[in-house]
């Protein structure tokens, strides 16, 4: 099993090539969301492992840092992108309630299971776990959509009638949660929905660019995926000095 502690992560920016700023930059965004409980309970790979022989909280780890990384690159043509709201979608999208591998409980319907449903845990978790990222109404939408799309192409699942219905693992916390974020959740996968399933990309920025992290941090083996970075940043600058 392979988990990251500071160490590591401070590896990775090094290889990188992460400034002192940056790296300055990017662990006071992580810092307040790593020291919760919840989160340190996700790097303990024995609890929650993921794929690859990872923690899920090592997994997240990976993704905070490629999505800081290419939202920096992002933000030098368009100052618009908020690199700390890309990080923090990265840091709460898969903060989901059960280590879906070794889970016996069965779902009813197909679009109820862990692949389709947990973005939609990972906000609930999120939000009610750390309230303050949420306050802002901007910030919010933005967060929220990022983490409901950040599976696509993959679909997820479309909350039609009621959250209910979507058998999510941690509906005893849908309660207590603020209307508005319970109104900004159906909204974002009511979006290009198909019956119960929503095939949409995140409409912010910030959202793509975290679902583009997570998909080279989970399709690129171990750390190889720096080498497919650096690698497509050589082509890009090559095609740019030939054009
Ligand atoms: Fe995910
Ligand atoms: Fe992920």
């Amino acid at each position: 099993m392979e988990n990251l502690n500071k160490e590591k992560v401070n590896m990775l920016l090094d290889e990188l090539s992460f400034s002192k700023e940056d790296k300055s930059n990017f662990w006071s965004i992580i810092n307040p969301i790593i020291k919760h409980e919840e989160f340190q309970k996700r790097l303990d790979s024995t609890i929650y492992s993921h794929h690859r022989n990872i923690s899920l909280g090592s997994h997240i780890l990976k993704v905070a840092i490629i999505t800081y990384y290419l939202a920096k690159q992002k933000a030098k043509k368009n100052p618009n992108i908020d690199v700390k709201t890309a990080v923090i979608i990265a840091m709460f999208h898969d903060l989901y309630e059960l280590p879906w591998q070794h889970s016996i409980i069965v779902k009813s319907k197909t679009v109820n299971r862990h692949g389709f449903t947990h973005p939609l845990e990972a906000i609930i978790n999120s939000s009610t776990w750390y309230p303050e990222y949420f306050a802002d109404e901007k910030t919010r939408d933005i967060i929220i959509d990022g983490i409901v799309h950040h599976m696509y192409p993959f679909p997820v699942r479309a909350i039609t009638t009621n959250f209910e219905s979507t058998e999510l693992n941690n509906l005893d916390k849908l309660d207590y949660l603020d209307s508005k974020i319970k109104s900004s959740i159906i909204k974002s996968t009511l979006h290009h929905h198909i019956g119960n399933i929503s095939f949409s990309k995140s409409k912010y920025e910030e959202g793509k660019i975290m679902s583009k992290a997570d998909k080279i941090v989970s399709f690129k083996k171990d750390f190889n995926y720096l080498n497919y970075i650096k690698l497509r940043l050589i082509k890009i600058n090559y095609r740019f000095r030939k054009s």
